[in-house]
C-alpha cells in the first residue's frame, strides 16, 4: 500500500535489524506515526491497546513478539512465558493462536542458542506469507466483482459495502475484504465502497476510509445502521467483510454489527461474502455462536468518542449520559447460512464444512486426525 507515494507494509524491522516497527493505528487517520517495539511486553501492549489490530496483523505482531522475547532469554521457560503473555492479549482473532502455535512448533525443537535467529526468520516468513495470501484472496474475489459489474448498465459503479477494517492496515499488506476491491479499482472497474463507520472504535470511518482514500478508491462513510436502508433501495450490489475466526462449518466471527448486515443482506437478496486467509479458520470449532470466545472491551469505548477537535488536537469526549452503564461486546457471529461464499487464497468456497474441506483437504484432515 502506498502512503504519500511510499510503499508500506504495516510491520517491518527497524534499521538496527531487531526492533519491530508498526504503524500506530490509534493515531490514524489524523497522524501517521510509527511505534518501535523492543520487547515482548511492548508487542503484547501494542496488540491489547490496538496500536495494531486486525486478525492477520495481530498474528504477525505476536510472532515478532516471540522473537523479541528470544533475544533476551531463549530458555524453555522464557519461550513458554512469551507464548502465554502474547496469547492472552485478545481472545477472538484465531490468527493470534495460529501464529503462536507455529512459533512454538518451530522453536521448541531447537537448542536455545538457535532460537532467536529462527524466531526472526519464522516471523518474517509469516509476514511474507500473509502478503501472498491476501494478494491471492484479491485475485479470487475479483471475478465475483466482475460478474456483478457485467450485469449492471455499462459504466455504472459497483457499490460494495464493508464493515470494520479488513484492509491493508489489518494485515501485512493488501487486506482481505479490501484486496479484491483494490484489484478491481486498479483494473479500471468503477468501484464505490459504502464504509460502515463501525462504532465504537470507528475502524471503518478512521481506517477503511483512510486507506481507500490513500489508494484513490471512491467511498462514502455511513453510520452503522444505514446499510439495511441502502440495501432496500438497491444501492448495495454486494457486501464483503473480513473475519477474526471462521469455524470449520463456515460460521464467521467478525466485528460487532457484521451479523446485522448479513441479516439485512439476506432479506434483500444482496450477496454477502467473507474474505479470509486460511490461518483465520479454526478447524477445532464448529458452532461459532456457542464456541467462539467474544472479546468484551472497556465501557469507555462506548461512552466516549474521540476525534479531531477544531483546535487541531485529537480529543476524547463523553457521548453517553453520566451514570448509564455501557456494554461493549467487540465481535459477533454470522451463521454460515447467511454467508454467500468465503473468498480464500485457494478460491471461493461455500460457507459449509464440505466447501471448506474441499478447498483445504490438507488442513481439514490434519485437524481431524
Ligand atoms: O477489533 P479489531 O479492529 O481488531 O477487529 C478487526 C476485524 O473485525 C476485522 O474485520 C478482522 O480482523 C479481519 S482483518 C483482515
Amino acid at each position: 500500500m502506498k502512503i504519500n507515494g511510499q510503499h508500506y507494509r504495516t510491520i517491518w524491522l527497524a534499521q538496527d535489524g531487531w526492533r519491530v516497527v508498526v504503524i500506530d493505528q490509534t493515531r490514524l487517520p489524523f497522524r501517521f506515526e510509527t511505534v518501535s517495539l523492543g520487547t515482548a511486553e511492548q508487542a503484547a501492549d501494542a496488540i491489547r491497546s490496538m496500536v495494531v489490530r486486525g486478525a492477520p496483523l495481530i498474528g504477525a505482531t505476536a510472532a515478532y513478539g516471540v522473537a523479541l522475547a528470544m533475544r533476551v532469554d531463549a530458555s524453555d521457560e522464557a519461550l513458554a512465558a512469551a507464548l502465554a503473555l502474547l496469547g492472552a492479549t485478545r481472545p477472538t482473532a484465531v490468527n493470534l493462536h495460529w501464529a503462536l502455535a507455529r512459533m512454538r512448533r518451530v522453536l521448541s525443537s531447537l537448542p536455545a542458542e538457535a532460537r532467536m535467529a529462527a524466531a526472526y526468520a519464522e516471523a518474517a516468513t509469516i509476514c511474507d506469507e500473509d502478503v501472498a495470501l491476501c494478494r491471492a484472496i484479491g485475485e479470487h474475489g475479483l471475478p465475483l466483482i466482475r460478474e456483478i459489474v457485467a450485469r449492471k448498465p455499462a459504466g455504472q459503479p459497483i457499490n460494495i459495502l464493508t464493515h470494520c477494517n479488513a484492509g491493508w492496515i489489518a494485515t501485512v499488506d493488501w487486506g482481505t475484504a479490501l484486496a479484491p476491491i483494490y484489484l478491481a479499482h486498479d483494473a479500471g472497474i468503477p468501484v464505490h465502497v459504502w464504509v460502515d463507520e463501525t462504532r465504537p472504535r470507528n475502524q471503518g470511518a478512521a481506517l477503511t476510509a483512510y486507506e481507500l482514500g490513500a489508494h484513490g478508491v471512491p467511498h462514502t462513510v455511513i453510520v452503522d445502521n444505514a446499510g439495511g436502508h441502502l440495501m432496500q433501495h438497491g444501492q448495495v450490489d454486494m457486501v464483503i467483510v473480513g473475519t477474526d475466526r471462521t469455524t470449520a462449518r463456515g460460521d464467521v466471527a467478525n466485528k460487532i454489527g457484521t451479523y446485522l448486515k448479513a441479516l439485512a443482506a439476506h432479506d434483500n437478496g444482496v450477496p454477502f461474502y467473507v474474505a479470509l486467509p486460511s490461518p483465520t479458520i479454526d478447524w477445532g470449532v464448529s458452532d461459532g455462536v456457542a464456541e467462539i470466545p467474544i472479546e468484551e472491551r472497556a465501557a469507555r469505548e462506548v461512552t466516549h468518542l474521540s476525534g479531531l477537535a477544531e483546535d487541531g488536537e485529537v480529543r476524547s469526549i463523553r457521548a453517553v449520559a453520566p451514570g448509564s452503564n455501557a456494554a461493549n461486546p467487540a465481535f459477533d457471529v454470522t451463521p454460515a447460512r447467511l454467508v454467500t461464499g468465503l473468498i480464500t487464497e485457494r478460491g471461493v468456497s461455500a460457507a459449509s464444512a464440505e466447501g471448506l474441506a474441499r478447498l483445504f483437504p490438507d488442513l481439514a484432515n490434519k485437524a481431524a486426525s
